[in-house]
């Protein structure tokens, strides 16, 4: 009889909703991919290196022109002196480098900490590597840190911290006194640091990124994940990197070069030329999402929904209590089977789900979309 290796895990909460949204023909703003195409130069970028024969296997860390266009933005961006040789692996999706991460580190019998709610794909890595989640939950109404309960969770089994900044669902950012925070909690402990930045790109309201990366201390003790798919709407190519410090990506390495070795040839030439000739796309992101966050809260304004704008990611929590005292998982069923908009409930990100009533929209949509479900959201 076959024995699962993860026992609680069914189909993810994105593929539900999306399929649920198809059955039930309702506006789709569950899962997070963007109705916009990627820019166009990038696109023919790809068919240039497909069709100039860049077809076979590239190196196992990415090419070296990615990985040297990786090192300049860091440079850029975060005051991060990456060494694209030792210090820079591509991979195929963030999702594919957080599970290469854990599994590098994590070991059974160890702890590692997640705060709830926490990306779905956490904890299962954790599993594999037989170790065991400890769930700090964030705090509310804001989803920041509860730093008293990490310091309770903290213990000698601790050797993975887990943070998601910008934080899908909850549309949060930690910030740099956050950080200081942490480096003061871990410091002088044989604890590591994995940090999923995928949204560092969509910050809002004047607010810059707090990366690991531009963190002295905790930039020794991190993975720092990152991903193009986002960056360049173009979450189907799956591809993203880490950047972590030279020990640790070859602990990296070893797992990524048996679970997918490399990662498609044509893509790593195309987005390389790109970062070179385009950096303003990664400079005018947030201003672009920023005016789509708007126009979904102006648009839903006058519905019975309360929420606090997004300060980054291209998710809105809204809370829906004035509507419906069903569950989140109801509630979410409910308006896309009867109503006809998708959300995604946040019960399954959390090991015990608290009793808020928040369910998240994802507002990377043309607005004519953003309008009909906002119309929608409005007859509520
Ligand atoms: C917080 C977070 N981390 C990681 C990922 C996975 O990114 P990728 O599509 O590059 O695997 C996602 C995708 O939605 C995400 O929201």
């Amino acid at each position: 009889m076959l024995q699962s290796k993860l026992p609680k895990v069914g189909t993810t909460i994105f593929t539900v909703m999306s399929k649920m949204a198809q059955d039930y023909d309702a506006i789709n703003l569950s899962q997070g991919f963007p109705d916009f195409d990627c820019p166009q130069r990038l696109r023919e970028l790809v068919s240039e290196h497909l069709n100039g024969r860049k077809n076979q296997y590239p190196p196992m860390a990415g090419i070296p022109e990615l990985r040297q266009q990786i090192a300049t933005k860091v440079k850029h961006y975060y005051a991060c002196d990456a060494d694209p040789e030792t210090e820079i692996t591509v991979t195929s999706g963030a999702t594919e480098a957080l599970f290469d991460a854990v599994q590098a580190v994590v070991a059974a019998g160890d702890e590692v900490i997640v705060f709830d709610p926490a990306y779905d794909s956490y904890e299962p890595a954790v599993q594999i590597a037989g170790g065991h989640t400890i769930h700090v939950p964030l705090s509310l109404p804001d989803y920041g840190m509860d730093w008293d309960r990490l310091a309770q969770a903290i213990n000698s089994h601790t050797r993975l911290i887990i943070i998601n900044s910008p934080h899908n669902p909850c549309g949060s950012v930690l910030t740099n006194a956050d950080l200081d925070a942490l480096a003061t909690l871990i410091r002088g402990k044989n604890i590591l640091i994995l940090s999923d930045e995928v949204y560092e790109h969509m910050v809002y309201d004047g607010l810059q990124h707090s990366s690991v990366l531009a963190h002295a201390e905790l930039r020794e003790k991190s993975f720092a994940v990152f991903s193009f798919g986002k960056t360049y709407h173009a979450t189907g190519w799956k591809l993203a990197y880490c950047v972590a410090p030279k020990e640790l990506s070859e602990e990296f390495r070893k797992i990524h070069q048996f679970v997918t070795f490399t990662t498609s040839s044509f893509v790593q030439y195309a987005i390389a030329d790109f970062m070179a000739e385009c950096p303003q796309h990664t400079l005018e992101l947030s201003s672009f999402y920023q005016e789509k966050r708007n126009t979904f809260c102006e648009m839903i304004k006058s519905s019975r929904l309360k929420f606090t704008p997004s300060k980054g990611t291209y998710f809105q929590l809204v809370d829906y209590s004035e509507i419906s005292d069903k569950t989140d998982v109801e509630f979410v069923n409910y308006i896309t089977q009867e109503k006809g908009v998708a959300a995604i409930p946040l019960a399954p990100f959390y090991e015990t789900p608290p009793a808020t009533k928040v369910v998240r929209f994802c507002f990377c949509k043309d607005d004519g979309t953003l309008q009909k479900a906002a119309d929608i959201l409005c007859s509520l």
